[in-house]
């Protein structure tokens, strides 16, 4: 993977800072990809207006700001918000970055929510970065260790043995285990998985239980990102780091045990996005 080699310059070149790196690009697409199948007709067309001129649609530019970190340095620490060795998150102890405060991907939700609201009223900030920096770091967030150790950059200078194959824990849950699952059970192809994982969402009903979670954060993108935080530090101790020592090697047993999580997390952001980025904030700002 061209990323996975990315993420190597990466963490040669920038040795002192956190390199969480989100999903792998299978990740993200599948994330846009199903939300964008939810996508009010409406709500569509908001998105087709902000979307970059050459982008086929909204998965297709999904990992940009991955793709941007390496120019854009600032945009780094966006990416996640890690604790200081504890399985809860608080966002005035967390939310920070280099001393800086409110930067971390919990702020950046918060950011690029309210940059989409002034979409009607002349736009201070360019609303094409805005909604694909949002869509990322929305699936950002879900993935566990984006909200981990600060000590260990949420797994990723745990050195394990993916099988046969040295990687690290981090990299394991952005994508390890995603294409190992790909591969098993949809022939390596990115779009059967999303398929398959949007039938999950609309015959086990997730999407309408949670839309009635969100409506429980209050329609509220800071309090759903901050709740999300929550979850994700919580799915990292009691799976992600949970048993494992460096140099291990992790397989079958942790593929069994972890693979339907990271399933979950990529509906929960994909129907995120779907019921709350798209339909209510970008929709009802497409109402000029
Ligand atoms: C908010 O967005 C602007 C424009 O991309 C960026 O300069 C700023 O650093 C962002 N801050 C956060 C916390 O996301
Ligand atoms: C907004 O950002 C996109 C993506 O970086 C870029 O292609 C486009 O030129 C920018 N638009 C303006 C008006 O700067
Ligand atoms: C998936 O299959 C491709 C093509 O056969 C292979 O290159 C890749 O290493 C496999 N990945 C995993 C995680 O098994």
């Amino acid at each position: 993977m061209g990323l996975m080699i990315f993420v190597c310059v990466f963490l040669c070149v920038l040795a002192s800072a956190p390199t969480s790196n989100g999903w792998g690009p299978e990740g993200h697409y599948m994330v846009c990809k199903i939300a964008e199948s939810y996508l009010t007709s409406n709500a569509r067309k908001a998105v087709g207006e902000l979307l970059p001129k050459d982008a086929i649609d909204l998965a297709s530019v999904c990992s940009w700001p991955d793709e941007i970190r390496k120019q854009q340095k600032w945009s780094t620490t966006l990416h996640f918000v890690n604790t200081p060795g504890v399985c809860n998150f608080d966002y005035n102890r967390d939310c920070h970055s280099n001393g800086v405060k409110d930067f971390c991907v919990v702020a950046a939700i918060k950011n690029y929510t309210e940059q989409l609201e002034t979409y009607q009223h002349s736009p201070t900030y360019n609303l094409t970065e805005a909604l694909m920096f949002l869509a990322h770091f929305v699936g950002d967030i879900h993935q566990p260790l984006h909200c981990g150790f600060a000590a260990d950059y949420g797994g990723n200078i745990i050195p394990v043995n993916w099988y046969d194959v040295k990687t690290n824990l981090h990299r394991v849950w952005d994508d390890n285990m995603v294409q190992k699952k790909m591969n098993d059970s949809f022939y390596g192809d990115l779009i059967t998985m999303a398929k398959e994982l949007k039938m999950e969402i609309d015959s086990q009903d997730y999407y309408a239980q949670k839309v009635n979670e969100w409506k429980a954060c209050g329609n509220d993108a800071f309090a759903c990102a901050k709740k999300f935080a929550s979850e994700s530090i919580e799915l990292a101790c009691a799976l992600a780091y949970k048993n494992v020592q460096p140099d291990c090697t992790l397989g079958d047993y942790y593929f069994t045990t972890r693979i339907s999580t990271v399933e979950e997390r990529i509906i929960y952001a994909s129907s995120y996005q779907a019921s709350f980025t798209a339909q209510q904030n970008i929709q009802q700002y497409s109402r000029r």
